[in-house]
């Protein structure tokens, strides 16, 4: 990929740490994140809202890489955060993380789920389905609580990379259904519950969404919904929630629309649109992951074992690979990687950059082009920072990576890499 930052030495730099260190001072295979690019990241959507004159929220959809450090860099610039399981509130809440800024989703939340965000003061609860709202007026009856919620609809939009369709009837497993009237029903139990406030609607279409096309047919949707309920049951909504999806680069190939150039269009439609139903003017909310801290992680690993087949190809194999990046694996996704030490040299081969996992179908990248490499060089995989260590696992009993933060020339390491221990500290003899 082009314009990626060196040092004098011609090393790959990342948050103005040069990545041989790194590799050196760490170990690997490392996770890096250059925070710097998701603080920035941030405060462009931010900015966005700003300069349409919108109130907005922007809530980082954690699933994307949660972990206790990335919330206190996410507090800092006021976003909210996502959340999706008890797992990821603790982790939130370990950070310090103001749980009034917290929105809690998931199809199937669990009673403990449940009463946990109550406990501990999560500001927004996103209502999936019937069985919740009984859960959830269980556990604010118990608590003597109340909270606010938006409710989750399925638009029937189905949205992916740069194409989107309109499904009509949707088999989604989220949210409540809008053709059948669920949608309707949900609302009158929910604003008829004087635990519950309703404060609006939420959607998400899909995620890697390169245009905007998708997002925009989903916002008149949205808004359309809202004009009903208006109607028919005299709701008014002070949220508009549209989910995440803004989809980023990750090889010279993908050629996605800028995240907040999205988002500024999105707006525009809002404003048109809600002055066209004289409906008022809702907040905004968005619920980016990926575009947040994709591009800013960069997975270092060191090359090991070399095969070559001959007349056919090569596979070089790193110390790391589906364990700590399955997304290649499951998704067919692509990456790309470079000579930590020379990022900018011509290529003078292709190889597939193979993982070291018991699996033929590990390999992180097929057909990469590389410079002469050799046992010990240090590769660095780009764009790894979103679903990448936080769907982790311990396949083949591999520890999963450290992980460090840079920025301005300085690294912290904000999760040790795990070691043999820990991958036995929960087993027991028989
Ligand atoms: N909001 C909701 C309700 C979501 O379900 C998701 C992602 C997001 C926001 C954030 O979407 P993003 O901005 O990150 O695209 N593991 C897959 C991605 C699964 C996304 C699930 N939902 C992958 O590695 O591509």
């Amino acid at each position: 990929m082009s314009n990626l930052p060196v040092n004098e030495m011609g090393h790959l730099t990342i948050g103005g740490v040069d990545s041989i260190n790194l590799a050196r001072d760490f170990g690997t295979p490392l996770v890096a994140y250059d925070i710097s690019y998701v603080k920035k990241q941030i405060q462009k959507f931010q900015q966005t809202f700003t300069d349409a004159n919108v109130k907005g929220v922007v809530s980082y959809a954690s699933k994307a890489f949660s972990v206790k450090a990335i919330y206190q860099v996410i507090a800092t610039l006021g976003a909210h955060a996502d959340i999706v399981s008890a797992g990821e509130l603790m982790t939130a809440i370990a950070a310090n993380f103001p749980a009034a800024n917290l929105s809690f989703h998931g199809n199937n939340k669990s009673l403990d789920e449940l009463n946990l965000a109550i406990k501990y003061g999560v500001g927004t609860i996103v209502v999936d389905n019937f069985h919740e709202l009984e859960l959830l007026d269980q556990v604010l009856t118990e608590q003597n609580a109340s909270v606010n919620i938006l409710l989750r609809v399925t638009p029937g939009i189905s949205a992916h990379t740069h194409e989107y369709i309109q499904t009509g009837q949707t088999d989604s497993k989220f949210g409540f259904d809008l053709e059948s009237g669920q949608a309707e029903k949900a609302l009158q139990l929910a604003t008829r519950n004087d635990r519950m406030n309703v404060r609006g609607i939420h959607a998400h279409i899909g995620s890697q969404i390169f245009d905007v096309n998708g997002f925009i047919f989903e916002t008149k949707k949205l808004l359309s919904i809202l004009k009903k309920w208006q109607i028919n049951l005299g709701f008014k909504a002070s949220i508009l929630n549209i989910g995440g999806g803004f989809g980023i680069r990750y090889t010279n190939e993908d050629n996605p629309q800028k995240p907040e150039d999205m988002l500024a269009t999105i707006l525009e439609t809002v404003k048109t649109e809600t002055d066209n139903l004289q409906l008022p003017l809702p907040e905004v909310w968005i619920e980016p992951g990926r575009a947040i801290v994709g591009p800013a992680g960069y997975s270092l690993y060191s090359i090991g074992s070399r095969k070559d087949v001959p007349g056919l190809t090569s596979y070089l194999a790193v110390d790391g690979g589906m364990g700590d990046n399955i997304r290649p694996a499951l998704y067919q996704a692509d990456y790309t990687a470079v000579l930590a030490k020379a990022p900018t040299l011509e290529p003078v081969e292709h190889v597939h950059l193979a993982g070291k996992y018991c699996e033929s179908g590990d390999i992180l990248i097929n057909d990469l082009s590389l410079p002469q490499t050799h046992s010990g060089d240090v590769v660095v995989m780009l764009a790894t920072g979103a679903y990448g260590y936080s769907m982790a696992s311990n396949y083949n009993r591999n520890p999963r990576p450290a992980v460090v933060f840079t920025e301005k020339g300085n690294s912290k390491l904000v999760v040790k890499r795990e070691t043999y221990g820990d991958l036995i500290q929960n087993d027991l003899d028989y």
